[in-house]
Parts: C-alpha cells; structure tokens; sequence
C-alpha cells in the first residue's frame, strides 16, 4: 500500500510531506483529545434526527475534499475557493454541521484537532448511522492553508462522465476502478437536483422506461432544475446494497452511475455487491480508509485551523 501512495502524491505534486510522512493513525488524538470520537458520534446522532440527509452531505463533502489536494478541509475553505467550483456550487452542503461539531471540539479540546479530521469522522459515523458499516478511522490530518478551485473543477466526476473518465479520475487519486465502483455506492443514501440527471432521463437508452418516467414527473424538461429526487430510489435514508440492485435493472440515477453496469469492466463487481451486501459492507469501508488516505497534510504541514471556514491569520 505505501507505494502507490508514495507514488501518488508524487504524481499529485502534494507537498513533499505526503511522501515523508503522512502517516495518520487511529489514536492520534488518544492523549490531546480522547473525548474527539464521542463528540462527534453525539453531534452527529443529532443532526441526523434533525434531518437524516444529513448522513449524506457529508459524506459527499468528504469526498469532494480527498479529490482536491487531498483530505485538507480545503473544501471547507469559504469563496473563493472550492466551494463555488462547478460541482460544489449550489450542490455541496452540510458546513453548518461541521461548524456546530468543531465547536464543541473547540471546547473540549483547544486548538488540536483539523477540521479534515472532523470531516473524515463525520463521513465514518453517518455512514455506520444509516445503517452502513463502520471503520477506524486513522487521524491525524491538518488543514491546508489553501484550496483550489480550477483543480476541483478538473478533478471531480461529473454526472454525464463515461466509465473511462470515471476510471481515469479515480486512477488519479491511486484509486482503482474497483474501488470507484465501491465507493460510487455512496449513492445508495442522498438526493440529486433534476439539472443532475433530466439528459438521462429524456434521452438515454439504457434507463428503464418506467423509471424514467417516474423521474420525468418532478424534472421536467424545462424548469425544475433544484427539485431533488433520490438518487436511491427506494431507501436513500439507508446505508444498504439497493444501488447496486438499481443498476442492474437500468435504474441508476446519473449516467455515471449507469456506466458501471452498462456491459463494461464494472458489470461483474456490481452483479456481486448487489446480491453479497456482506461483501460490499467490508470493501466499502477499505476504500473509505483508502480515500481519506489521499495526500494529508501532517506533521509541522498545514495548521489546525481555528474556524473551518478560513484559514489562520
Ligand atoms: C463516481 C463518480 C461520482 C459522480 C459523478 C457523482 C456525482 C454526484 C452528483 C451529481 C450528486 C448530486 C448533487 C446535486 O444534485 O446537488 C451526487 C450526490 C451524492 N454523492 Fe456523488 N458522485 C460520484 C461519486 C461519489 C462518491 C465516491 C461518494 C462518496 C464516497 C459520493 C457521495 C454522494 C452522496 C452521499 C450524494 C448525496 C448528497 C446529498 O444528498 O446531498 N459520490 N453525486
Ligand atoms: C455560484 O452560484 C451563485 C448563485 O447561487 C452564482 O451567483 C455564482 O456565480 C456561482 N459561482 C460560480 C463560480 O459559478
Ligand atoms: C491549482 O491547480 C491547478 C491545476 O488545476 C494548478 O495548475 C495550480 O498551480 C494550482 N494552484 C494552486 C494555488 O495551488
Ligand atoms: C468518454 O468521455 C470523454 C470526455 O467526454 C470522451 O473524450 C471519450 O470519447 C468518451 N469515451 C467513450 C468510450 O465514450
Ligand atoms: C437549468 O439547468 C440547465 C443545465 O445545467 C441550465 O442550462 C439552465 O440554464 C438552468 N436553468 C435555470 C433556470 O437555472
């Protein structure tokens, strides 16, 4: 596993310190903050009874942070920055939460713990709280000082991207295809806007014809661009293997989604994880280990910021 890391971020051109020493570890914050994992689990349980979309955002913020420069909260950093790139703008929510979590950290613990490693958290305990599996997540992640937006602009899928793309973007970040297909089952939980998915459902051959018209009566051809549909049809409120089961009856939601059951490499993969949740549970939780491994920043790299928002003056 550490070479292709190491070869990665090289690649990535992160800064030296990812090939150094980026090594995070579960119980980084044993002795400064050994109440982080409660607080987290606590705030989380709450914002979750509030609104159970919750669990989502996040762990969508999550991943559009690991994509750009890799697990730094750069994502967090607010305008202009990565927050009003094309795929985050209007799109990528949940802030508050973090901000209302780092507050209690803050209280807890001054001054010691990232706001990347709050997010890596909040992503492992919304998951596990919809149903999904749980992991140890290694910490030890700082905040950039920066972001970037050109560079979530390129790096980050979008959903008309084909499987090529889909491979090459993730190939990108050391992650393989396999685990793009893991990781894209994410969207058994959450909602898309219409302006999303409306080409696919008007105009793609490989969509169920029922499906596209059960779709077709909140996005419709002109209008409607911010109604939210689920991405999951049946269950997008509970982690489970209902995305894989959609794709293999041309029910998948984007047409990235699609293209992972569309007679390609993936086909296999996904007719597995739809009958073995067993298996899919277990490779999930791999590949959310493996995505929040992408370029930290650690040791004397970065800072702790004070406010997730802006970086330390
Ligand atoms: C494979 C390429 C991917 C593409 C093209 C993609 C694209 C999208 C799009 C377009 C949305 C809807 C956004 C909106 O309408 O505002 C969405 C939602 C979501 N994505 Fe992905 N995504 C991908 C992979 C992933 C991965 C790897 C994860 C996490 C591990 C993830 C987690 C989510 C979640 C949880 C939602 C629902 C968010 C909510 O309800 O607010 N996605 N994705
Ligand atoms: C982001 O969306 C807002 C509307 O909410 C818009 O005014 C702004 O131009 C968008 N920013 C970018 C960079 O596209
Ligand atoms: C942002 O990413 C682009 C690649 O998209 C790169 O050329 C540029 O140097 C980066 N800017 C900063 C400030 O890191
Ligand atoms: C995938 O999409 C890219 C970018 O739009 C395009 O260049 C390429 O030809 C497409 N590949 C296939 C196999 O459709
Ligand atoms: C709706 O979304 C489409 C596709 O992104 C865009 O071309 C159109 O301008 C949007 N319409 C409105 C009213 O925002």
């Amino acid at each position: 596993m550490a070479a292709p890391t190491f070869m990665h971020c090289l690649l990535a051109i992160c800064l030296l310190s990812c090939a150094a020493h980026a090594q995070l570890s579960a119980d980084f914050y044993a002795d400064c903050c050994p109440s982080l994992e409660s607080i987290v689990r606590t705030e989380m349980i709450k914002a979750i009874s509030r609104e159970r979309r919750i669990a989502a955002k996040l762990l969508r913020v999550f991943f559009h942070d690991c994509f750009v420069q890799g697990c730094d909260g750069s994502v967090l950093l607010d305008a202009p920055g990565e927050k009003t790139a094309i795929p985050n703008n209007n799109s990528l929510l949940g802030y508050e939460v973090i901000d209302t979590i780092k507050a209690s950290v803050e209280a807890a613990c001054p001054g010691v713990v990232s706001c990347a490693d709050i997010l890596a958290l909040t992503a492992r305990d919304g998951t596990f709280l919809l149903g999904g599996p749980s992991w140890s997540v290694p910490l030890g992640r700082r905040d950039s000082r920066g972001g970037n937006q050109s560079l979530a602009n390129d790096n980050l899928p979008a959903p008309d991207s084909n499987l090529t793309v889909l491979i090459e973007l993730f190939g990108r970040q050391g992650l393989s295809p396999a685990e793009m297909t893991t990781l894209s089952g994410a969207h058994t939980i959450g909602f898309s806007q219409c302006l999303n998915f409306r080409d696919r459902i008007y105009n793609d051959a490989n969509i169920s014809p029922s499906f596209a018209a059960l779709r077709r009566q909140t996005c419709p051809r002109v209008g409607g661009n911010t109604t939210l549909a689920p991405i999951d049809v049946q269950t997008p409120g509970a982690f489970d293997t209902d995305y894989y089961q959609n794709l293999l009856t041309r029910r998948g939601l984007f047409r990235s989604d699609q293209a992972l059951f569309n007679g390609g490499s993936q086909d296999a993969l996904v007719r597995q994880y739809s009958f073995n949740p067993a298996l899919f549970r277990r490779d999930f939780a791999a590949a959310m280990i493996k995505m929040g491994n992408i370029c930290p920043l650690t040791g004397d790299d970065g800072e702790i910021r004070a406010n997730c928002h802006v970086a330390n003056s």
